[in-house]
């Protein structure tokens, strides 16, 4: 990390001229150091969603969104889903490095130790109503992990922290599969010793006494890939407010479930639900893909595709290039025609057609075809965003980490531009 001899200039309104320092990166992007500009000045500045706004240094994730590149640790996205599964990738973000045979055998054997849930937090599946959507117990489950694993509380020890860690990897995986059974009625299904992680979550869903039930190696390759792709994806909404409520000083339970909650919306992880909901509209009530298009450019809807479009991305979205790959060979595997895939390709050339999404640069983002492959793999729409969080989950927790020995530690305190009313004084009730 530089800072560069170079200062940028500003002028402020009383003609104060101000210097501020630039920091260039490893990749050569510039950025305006403004962290004491308050205290100099008198002067905040203003960015709502946080547009330019740069709230950390980080060495997990790069993205560059115009040229299409996503990198966990200097490596491509391409090369980690073609070469390693989720659990490498999750120790590379968690860790920094990349496990060799020894290191991921060992990480297995740990992660499995820690796969089962404490028997009251079992009972608590069945007091959640029928139809509660998994997203809510999830985030619950996850913040209930600090009541009965609460050794984290002291802070400090290294050896704390990796267990905790270990065991959130490990036991949210259990808690997913258990939403799911818990809203089938089905009894839970105990994690296995002898199946890797994604075998043993897809065992966890769908084996059943009468059924004789053995993860697909397409499905398993398939759910690895996606839990690679949404692994990491710097500072997003969700990790955000997990480096936010982390920086309170929260223990990690805690952070992560706000993490879940953030996630849970559909202009974030809720987007793939969204998709599906979309596109089993258009076919339901056979509503033409180029009215819809149309619908979402009507400025007087509040409608927009879902699944296009993204923050970062002004080109194209590179998980979305490999879930468009990978949606079709589930497909194939299968040997399935689905409409669904059918209506997507053809609303995403009708999208990338016009000129309105052309303009504003809207490209399909991972959510389009996400949604497709779980649905292929016979997982219900609502437990779509969970396996996302299942995903994000090391990023997650590799941003916790991070902010923990960051230098800087400030607890997250965005100012605000006030558009208040001045002073005002109470009138008494009975005058009001
Ligand atoms: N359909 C129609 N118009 C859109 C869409 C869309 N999906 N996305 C953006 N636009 C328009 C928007 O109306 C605006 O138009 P104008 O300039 O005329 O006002 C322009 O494009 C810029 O949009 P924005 O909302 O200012 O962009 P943003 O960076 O704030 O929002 C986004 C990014 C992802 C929230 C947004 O594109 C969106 O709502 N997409 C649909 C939801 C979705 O697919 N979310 C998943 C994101 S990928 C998963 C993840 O990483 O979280």
């Amino acid at each position: 990390m530089l800072k560069e001899e170079k200062k940028a200039h500003l002028v402020l309104p009383d003609g104060r001229d101000i210097q501020l320092d630039v920091i260039t990166d490893n990749m050569g992007n510039h950025s305006i150091d403004i962290a004491s500009l308050r205290k100099d000045t008198g002067y905040i500045t203003y960015d709502p969603g946080f547009m330019n706004t740069g709230s950390c240094m980080s060495s997990i994730c790069y993205i560059n969104g115009e040229k299409g590149i996503l990198r966990y640790r200097g490596y491509d996205i391409e090369d980690l889903v073609q070469n390693c599964d989720f659990i490498e990738v999750a120790y590379l973000l968690i860790k920094g490095v990349l496990p060799n045979t020894k290191e991921r055998q060992e990480y297995t054997q740990l992660l499995n130790k820690h796969s089962l849930l404490h028997v009251d937090m079992r009972n608590f599946f069945r007091s959640y109503p029928h139809g509660a959507h998994p997203m809510a117990i999830l985030a619950s489950m996850v913040a209930s992990l600090s009541a009965f694993y609460p050794e984290m509380e002291e802070r400090d020890p290294e050896d704390n922290i990796d267990i905790t860690v270990t065991r959130l990897l490990s036991k949210m995986r259990t808690i997913a599969a258990f939403t799911y059974r818990q809203d089938k009625g089905y009894d839970f299904v105990e994690p296995r010793y002898d199946y890797s992680y994604c075998e043993n979550f897809l065992n966890m869903l769908f084996s059943s006494p009468v059924i004789d039930y053995h993860p697909d190696p397409v499905h398993v390759k398939a759910l690895n890939q996606l839990l690679i792709l949404h692994a990491d994806h710097e500072q997003n909404c969700s990790t955000s407010a997990v480096r936010l409520v982390g920086s309170s000083e929260a223990n990690l339970y805690a952070s992560v479930a706000a993490g879940c909650c953030a996630l849970w919306g559909p202009k974030h992880g809720g987007a793939n639900q969204a998709v599906m909901a979309m596109l089993n509209k258009i076919i339901s009530d056979g509503e033409s893909v180029e009215s819809v298009v149309e619908k979402a450019k009507d400025k007087n809807s509040s409608f927009r595709l879902s699944g296009f479009g993204h923050r970062v991305y002004k080109t194209f979205d590179p998980r979305a290039r490999i879930a468009k790959k990978m949606c079709k060979e589930v497909l194939e595997a299968g040997h399935a025609q689905d409409r669904l895939l059918e209506v997507a390709l053809k609303l995403e050339e009708v999208a990338l057609n016009d000129d309105y999404f052309i303009e504003r640069n809207l490209y399909p983002n991972i959510d389009f075809y996400t949604g497709i492959i779980f649905h292929l793999m016979g997982i219900p729409q609502s437990m779509f965003t969970v396996l996302f969080a299942m995903g994000r989950l090391p990023g997650w927790i590799a941003h916790y980490l991070e902010w923990r020995h960051d230098p800087y530690q400030k607890i997250g305190r965005p100012r605000q531009v006030y558009s208040g009313p001045e002073l005002k004084k109470v009138i008494p009730i009975n005058e009001r």
